[in-house]
């Protein structure tokens, strides 16, 4: 089947959903803030955040979190802010973190968003080309030592 879908964590996969995040790689986890304290910061700021367990199938995959009310983004424009993002290791570069990546879209597009903003390490390659080639640009904004990225969303409309 291969279906991606985005779904609650609970107390049922929450144990998983935080070791997923001891198969990534020293620079990787550089790039993103353990699931674990995520979701601290998840309970911590239930205004804010939009966790989510990404699956494929019945497998837990990966996590993402959306910033749904942001705070400082340029201009005041209408946008969310892709707070924390990863797959797996065994899962990356299948093409699912797009596909999870395509739902938060649909979910930006229902929630009527003109844009969807994020940040990342640039030490590396990843993940920069990865937002990149989604179709985000590069703001040259500097936000604690990341780089701020931004993605029009009437753009994959
Ligand atoms: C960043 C991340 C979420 C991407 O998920 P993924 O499932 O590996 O990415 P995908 O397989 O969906 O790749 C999508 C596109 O990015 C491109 N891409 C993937 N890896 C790449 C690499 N190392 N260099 C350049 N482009 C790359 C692919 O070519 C693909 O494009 P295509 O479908 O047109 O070929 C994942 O690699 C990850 O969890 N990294 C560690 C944590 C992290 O950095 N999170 C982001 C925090 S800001």
């Amino acid at each position: 089947m291969n279906k991606i879908t985005l779904q609650p964590v609970t107390n049922d996969n929450f144990r998983v959903i935080t070791k997923l995040s001891d198969t990534l790689s020293d620079y990787q986890k550089k790039c993103v803030a353990p699931n674990v304290y995520s979701l601290a910061q998840a309970y911590l700021n239930q205004f804010h955040a939009w966790p989510r367990a990404i699956y494929l199938d019945d497998t837990p995959i990966g996590f993402i979190m959306v910033d749904i009310n942001p705070e400082d983004i340029p201009n005041n424009e209408n946008a969310y802010y892709l707070w924390r993002f990863m797959i797996a290791s065994d899962y990356q570069g299948k093409g699912y973190g797009k596909e999870a990546l395509d739902l938060i879209i649909e979910k930006c597009i229902e929630d009527k968003k003109d844009f969807l903003y994020t940040s990342c390490e640039m030490e590396g390659d990843m993940p920069y080309q990865f937002y990149l080639k989604y179709g985000f640009i590069d703001t040259g904004i500097l936000e604690d030592g990341e780089e701020v990225l931004k993605l029009d969303i009437s753009t994959k409309k």
